[in-house]
């Protein structure tokens, strides 16, 4: 191509406008039961797929395109998918009975997301949740930054456990009295991206990027890398406002975490493992393996830190217009609820907010149980903890509020429509702790 050429070419694009913010990818997700081959067990076992992948597979856009998901339903019951964590147009937050009708067997549905934020982020079901889930239906969606980082990997870790029997089937009873009692359905396998402690491989002086995603019903994780240090530079999608050491975070369902993982380059020919410790038996998750070779140079990045998004000063004046209660009680579906405010969902204590006025929220946890609490579609700051300043150097979708314990948090509705806030264990979720958040222009 000629200089003169060139310059055309350069003019248009700048004419059209940033030539990518046009770009559209296109991509099919399929809902169908597959078979899966867990580790120790001869049988393989049927589980809910998306395209026959356990995790479905890893969806890349990049931040500022559109991506268009033709979702078919090739399941015996109903479905939908949700963006956990995306910022996107209501209509396409695929929450049934919401923002679209359930995807009825053999149906299909176009979700069309304009990517507005760079970052980790996943999708699932929000269709009988706790039992689709569990079968297996969810994926990561990633949204690159427009400037990429030399990362030596992208490490990309979808966290899970499941429930499976002696048979190395998926115990077939849901929502059972036992996990509404307690934190609901904790599984007996943990898994990385459906594996059961899986391997990888790393040259010493390499920088990783290591996505973690809590993709489980509801167990939680707090997830420890021995012997290697690792930086937080995200939390739930967004980058921190300023890096910290991950030591002891927890990452509850829904919650994500991106870490800047730095093999020394002494460390050639060691294993390093990656274990959770959020019980009190320690267990692994993973390992590291660094191969016996020369060192390679560290590459040289600066990852990206939010500064100024929503800072904590913006909510020093707003008054608390709504406290959730979050408590159990006898009825509902399952013969127990879990309530907000001593109501079940659908008939749920709801609120209605005006576009771009800041607010502030009060989970209040009267149980003795978890609630990991999510709302669709924003970004939330914590503000408090049972009455003191709490300083998180991030902003959040999903926040635990553990039992008797009560967490501020404030945000600024900057997209219209009604939104789902819930518990993010599905089976609390399922019985009954879900509301909305509707955002008038
Ligand atoms: Cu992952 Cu309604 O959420
Ligand atoms: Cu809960």
């Amino acid at each position: 191509m000629n200089t003169s050429k060139m310059i055309m070419l350069i003019l248009t694009l700048g004419l059209l406008g940033y030539a990518s913010a046009y770009a559209e990818q296109s991509i099919h997700l399929q809902a169908k039961e597959v078979y899966h081959q867990f580790p120790f067990f001869d049988t393989k076992t049927p589980v809910w797929s998306y395209n026959g992948q356990i995790p479905g597979p890893l969806i890349r856009g990049k931040v500022g395109t559109t991506m268009v998901i033709d979702f078919s339903n090739r399941l015996k019951e109903p479905s939908s998918i949700h963006w956990h964590g995306l910022r996107i147009e209501n209509a396409m937050d695929g929450v049934p009975g919401v923002t679209q009708d359930p995807v009825e067997p053999g149906e299909n549905f176009r979700y069309r997301l304009k990517l507005e934020d760079a970052g980790t982020f996943w999708y699932h079901p929000h269709f009988n949740s706790s039992e689709q889930l569990e079968r297996g239906l969810k994926g990561v969606f990633i949204v690159e930054e427009s400037e990429r980082q030399p990362w030596s990997q992208d490490w990309v870790w979808l966290m899970d456990d499941w429930l499976l029997q002696k048979d190395g089937t998926i115990y077939p009873h849901f929502n059972t009295g036992r996990d509404l009692m307690h934190d609901g359905r904790w599984g007996n396998v943990p898994t990385i991206n459906g594996k059961f402690r899986p391997e990888y491989t790393a040259k010493p002086g390499e920088r990783i990027r290591l996505r973690l995603i809590n993709g489980a019903n509801a167990r939680i994780f707090s997830p420890h890398i021995k012997g290697l240090s690792a930086t937080v530079i995200a939390v739930d999608g967004r980058p921190v406002t300023k890096f910290f050491t991950l030591d002891k975070f927890v990452l509850s369902p829904g919650n994500r975490i991106d870490l800047d993982v730095r093999i020394p380059e002494q460390v050639g020919g060691k294993t390093f493992t990656v274990e959770d410790r959020f019980t009190r038996r320690a267990f692994q998750l993973a390992s590291i393996k660094v191969i016996p070779s020369e060192a390679v140079k560290p590459p040289d990045i600066t990852p990206p830190t939010a500064t100024d998004f929503i800072p904590a000063q913006v909510f020093k004046n707003i008054k608390v217009e709504k406290t959730w209660d979050l408590n159990a009680i006898r009825g509902g579906k399952f013969g127990i609820g879990w309530t907000m405010n001593q109501r079940l969902w659908p008939d749920a204590d709801k609120v209605v907010y005006q576009l771009g006025t800041p607010q502030k929220i009060i989970f209040k946890n009267s149980s003795s149980r978890l609630h990991p609490m999510h709302i669709h579609g924003v970004f939330f700051r914590v503000l408090e903890r049972n009455g003191i300043e709490a300083i998180e150097q991030f902003t959040r979708d999903t926040v635990l509020v553990g039992p008797r314990e009560s967490v501020t948090i404030g945000f600024v509705p900057e997209h219209s429509g009604i939104w789902l806030t819930h518990c993010h264990i599905q089976e609390h979720a399922e019985a009954g702790m879900m509301t909305t958040i509707k955002v008038k222009k």
